[in-house]
This record gives structure tokens, sequence and C-alpha cells, in this order.
């Protein structure tokens, strides 16, 4: 009993000093830590120069030093934060050969560099902002048909894509994210027309993202999809197995009786 009560405060010190060790951490922590995006709260320049620094070396040699443009590529000017979250979200810049139409890849920015690079450009001038696009507001079948009569001419109805002139071609929309849909209306890349709010409010446009969310992820209730072929694929395989099964069947219960 003695030997367990003449422990008790001698643990004690321990204790307190492991706490100020812990506390002494978090101070060097906070004055050495990497600048966070609560610093960037509370310098809202931070993002627009940490932006710049980024632009100036991947992408000032096309655009030009203050994004003026050049005779290598257009001007940023007044663009928005939504065209450069589009363009640098979807891989196409930068542009690494001069095409007739830059690819979507794999994109060369993380999410907070785009983000920077979206602020130093938005900061220029007053352009589209990043939409916040809600699929739960959106109408299935209404962006179906809103995907029919404004889409579809260029992507095809189930939004494969297909071949524009002069080698350029609607992409295929199967990797598009729903804010990604948005940002095509509103910024109309390339040959895409720019859907302002005036023409598809931002119900439309939810609506039509949640109608390509649909197209990239059908709901198969009658069973496997085999790959989304159609119909007659199904039939066939339907009629392959189903039949086959029946004609296997039939013939081991006739083996069975002779
Ligand atoms: C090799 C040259 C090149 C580089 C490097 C480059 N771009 Fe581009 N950029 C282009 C060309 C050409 C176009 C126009 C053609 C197109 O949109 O496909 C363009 C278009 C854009 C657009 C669309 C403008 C609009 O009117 O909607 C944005 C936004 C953009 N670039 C941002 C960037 C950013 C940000 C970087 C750096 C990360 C970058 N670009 C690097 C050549 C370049
Ligand atoms: C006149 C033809 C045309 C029409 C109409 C059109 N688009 Fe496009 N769309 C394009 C082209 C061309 C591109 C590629 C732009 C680029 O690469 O810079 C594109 C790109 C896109 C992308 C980007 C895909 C990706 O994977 O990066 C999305 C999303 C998109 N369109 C959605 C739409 C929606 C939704 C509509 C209807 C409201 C629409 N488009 C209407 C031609 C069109």
């Amino acid at each position: 009993m003695t030997a367990v009560r003449s422990a008790r405060p001698r643990r004690l010190p321990t204790t307190f000093l492991l706490l100020l060790a812990l506390i002494a951490l978090a101070v060097l922590w906070a004055a050495f830590a990497p600048k966070s995006s609560a610093a960037e709260a509370e310098d809202p320049n931070l993002a627009v120069r940490e932006g710049r620094a980024l632009f100036l070396v991947g992408c000032s040699s096309c655009h030009g030093l203050d994004a003026q443009g050049g005779n290598q590529a257009p001007s940023l000017i007044g663009v928005g934060a939504a065209a450069v979250d589009f363009q640098v979200g979807t891989g196409r810049m930068p542009l690494a050969a001069p095409a007739a139409q830059a690819a979507r890849k794999t994109p060369l920015y993380n999410e907070t560099q785009i983000r920077q690079l979206a602020a130093y450009v938005d900061s220029l001038a007053p352009g589209p902002a990043i939409p916040t696009v809600n699929l739960a507001d959106g109408d299935l079948a209404y962006g179906g048909e809103l995907f029919r009569t404004n889409c579809a001419q260029c992507h095809q109805a189930s939004g494969q894509g297909g071949a524009l002139t002069n080698g350029k071609y609607a992409p295929n929309l199967g990797r598009a994210t729903p804010t990604q849909v948005g940002e095509a209306m509103r910024t109309g890349p390339e040959s895409m027309p720019v859907f302002s709010p005036a023409q598809l409010n931002d119900h439309q446009v939810n609506s039509i993202a949640k109608y390509v969310e649909f197209l990239n992820n059908p709901k198969s209730p009658g069973g496997h999809p085999i790959g989304s072929y159609g119909p007659v694929p199904e039939g066939l395989v339907a009629w392959l197995v189903g039949i086959g099964g029946l004609v296997v069947a039939t013939l081991w219960i006739g083996s069975r009786i002779t």
C-alpha cells in the first residue's frame, strides 16, 4: 500500500513534463508548418501570389507574363476561375504540344495549385466563378430533354462524343465530373458554345449534370448490362445461354432415360 502511495507523487511531474513538451512541439509546429489554407484565409492575396508564381513557371511562356496572351495562346484576362479549374483540372492545360484541340489528360497540378492558379487569373478581371453543381436539385428526365436539345448534336445522345470539322471533336463525357459539366457550359471551351445563366439557369445545369452522371453510371434493373451495348447483344446472350442451357439440359435428361 505505502509503495503505491509513494509512487503517485513521483509520476505527476513526468506527466507534467510530457505535457510541456507537447505544448512546445505544438508551438514549434505552428511557427514552422507549411503555409496552410488557414494562412490563406488570413491573407487572401497569398493564393493569388502563389498562383502567379505557378503561372510564371508553367503558363507564361504561351499566355504571356501577365496572362495578356501572345501569338501562341489567347489572353486569360476575364476568363474566370471556372475556365482555369476546367482547363487545368481536366489536364488540358498546360498544353503539351500544338494540336487542333487540347486533349484531356491526367492533371499536372494538384487541387491546391489549381485553386491558386484560378485565384490568380480571377484577380486579373471578373469572370465566371467555379459553379456549385448540386445533383440533388437536378431533375433527371428534364436534364435528358435539355441534353438532347443542347448537347447531343455534338456529344451524341449517349454522351460518347463525335468528330467535328477541322480535326476537332466533341469528347466522350464519360470522365467529366458534375462540376466540370457546369464549367464546360459556363466557359465554352474550344468550339463548344457558352451556355450563360441567361440561357440555362443553375437548376437546368444541375439537371443536365445529373443526366450526364446517369449516362456515365446507368442503372441496370434488368440484370448485367454486358457493357451497355444495347438490346441486340443482350438478346443474343440470352438466346445463346438460355437456349444453349435448355439444349444441354434436354440432352442430359435424354441420356439418363436410355
Ligand atoms: C504550350 C502553350 C500553352 C501553355 C504552356 C499553356 N497554355 Fe493555356 N492555352 C493554350 C492555347 C493554344 C489555348 C487555346 C486553345 C484551347 O483552348 O484549346 C489555351 C487556352 C487556355 C484556357 C482557356 C481560355 C478560354 O478562353 O477559355 C485557359 C483557362 C488556359 N489556357 C490556362 C492555362 C494555364 C493555367 C496554364 C498553365 C498551367 C496554361 N494555360 C499553359 C496554350 C498554352
Ligand atoms: C458545337 C458542339 C458542342 C455542343 C453543342 C456542346 N459541346 Fe461540350 N464540348 C465540345 C467540344 C469541342 C469540347 C472539347 C473542348 C476542349 O477540348 O477544349 C467539349 C467539351 C465538353 C466537356 C468536357 C469533357 C471532358 O471530358 O473534359 C463537357 C463536360 C461538355 N462538353 C459538356 C457539354 C454539355 C453539357 C453540353 C450541352 C449543354 C455541351 N457540352 C454542348 C463541343 C460541344
